[in-house]
């Protein structure tokens, strides 16, 4: 570092903004590690509480992106357009999302997240395809991408290497909740896959990683007013993470539901945000002029089953085996399933998704340390969602896990997470916001 980091570190503190040069000057002692771990917790504590101005926060993304390599795609042609979700609870969209928009004539180069905590990632979903490899090398993504719209790739140390200290140490230092450190950390990412344009769908609700709507709603302005500012065209939704997303939670079930909505057999709410955003990417790439249009153009492709053509494409390139598209008992099964039956009749009320992705994980199917190993098969699907009907006895859901213990001790969770009365309660519409 050519600055003191104390004397930098002192002027956030004491509520100043720093240069441009200061900034890159402190992210490249993240880097180079000449920024030592307490330094690095009191640079992210003094941004925390004193905030960063859009120009900074544009700045610090902008050296991040810089910290590692940034791709560009020369070869391929199309519009480069991906989406990032900030997480939730069945969410498995952008396995459905990329093919999606791919066969309307985008490009998407993703770089996807493993799952952390009671949300999953959609590296994790992929992985539990057999066979399918998301540790490409850079060349392949490119070619991947060139051949078939789009190609999905798990974090490595290329792209934005600062993130990755910046992150952990976040995580250790109570300084995750902060919104300049988020949308940098978001976009530093995203920038360097070398895309022209972002969807950013902003979860809000009980299960997203910003639960408060005014928080999540914060956090839309500065992604969108900061990607452009980077040279992005941005779009954002706010979108529903009160319930969960689908019926089916955990990674190989969700994979078998992403081929059901293949075939037009998936959830009503999977297929609606797959759509919204799909409609928004399309008008970023400027491959419709409108959002009916756009509508339009990907009810016809997912209809004619060129979607399908496009995943199956995608299952050949990346090593996945095709067959599971009519033969998805190949994603094999955990060894137990057990329904959960309701115990009395009247309405379900609630569904409360944060419990049901801590069950999930806690059967085996998700993370609590980066490390640890996840088993594809366990988790839950759904039979009942909000304001349904039930009758004793009928299943509410069903627990897939890998012994008859831990599913007997997840089936009573899965049971209180929804519980039954004599209110018809209907979920609040999936799309609350939009921003462009
Ligand atoms: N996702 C990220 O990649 N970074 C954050 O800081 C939060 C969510």
């Amino acid at each position: 570092m050519q600055s003191h980091p104390a004397r930098l570190i002192a002027l956030k503190r004491d509520g100043g903004e720093w240069t441009q040069e200061q900034i890159r000057d402190l992210v490249s002692g993240v880097v180079d590690g000449s920024l030592g771990d307490a330094q690095l917790g009191a640079f992210l504590m003094a941004v925390c509480c004193n905030g960063m101005t859009r120009d900074e926060t544009t700045q610090l993304t902008l050296a991040m992106r810089d910290s590692g390599q940034v791709l560009a795609h020369p070869q391929v042609a199309r519009p480069k357009i991906d989406k990032h979700s900030t997480g939730g609870v069945g969410d498995k969209v952008s396995l459905l999302l990329a093919p999606l928009v791919a066969a309307a004539g985008l490009a998407v180069p993703m770089v996807s997240g493993r799952g952390l905590g009671h949300t999953g990632g959609t590296i994790d979903k992929l992985g539990a395809i057999p066979g399918y490899r998301t540790d490409l090398a850079l060349p392949e993504f490119g070619h991947v991408l060139e051949q078939c719209g789009y190609a999905m790739l798990a974090p490595s140390g290329a792209l934005a290497p600062a993130d990755r200290r910046m992150y952990a140490t976040r995580d250790v230092s109570g300084t995750v909740e902060s919104i300049p450190l988020i949308t940098s950390s978001i976009l530093a990412k995203k920038l360097a896959e070398g895309i022209d344009g972002l969807v950013m769908d902003i979860k809000t609700g009980r299960a997203a990683f910003l639960p408060r709507e005014a928080d999540a709603r914060l956090l839309m302005e500065s992604l969108v007013a900061v990607g452009q500012a980077a040279g992005l065209r941005m779009a954002a939704l706010l979108t529903d993470m009160d319930h969960p997303l689908g019926l089916a939670l955990g990674n190989a079930l969700e994979v078998q539901e992403v081929l059901l909505a293949l075939d037009g057999h998936g959830p009503d709410d999977l297929r609606e945000v797959t759509l919204a955003l799909g409609v928004e990417m399309l008008l970023l790439g400027r491959v419709a002029e409108d959002a009916g249009t756009a509508r339009n153009i990907l009810e016809r492709l997912w209809r004619d089953g060129v979607v399908r053509q496009v995943f199956r494409h995608n299952l050949e390139l990346q090593g996945g085996d095709v067959r599971v598209l009519d033969e998805p008992d190949r994603l094999g099964r955990a060894a137990v399933v057990l329904p959960v039956l309701a115990k009395t009749s009247g309405h379900v009320v609630d569904v409360e998704p944060r419990t049901l992705g801590e069950v999930v994980v806690d059967l085996g199917g998700g993370r609590r340390q980066p490390g640890d190993v996840v088993d594809p098969h366990v988790g839950v699907v759904l039979q009942k969602v909000l304001g349904d009907a039930v009758q004793t006895g009928e299943a509410l859901a069903f627990v897939h896990a890998a012994d008859a213990a831990s599913a007997a001790a997840a089936a009573e969770r899965v049971a209180a997470a929804m519980p039954i009365g004599a209110e018809r309660r209907r979920r609040r519409p999936l799309v609350l916001g939009r921003l462009a």
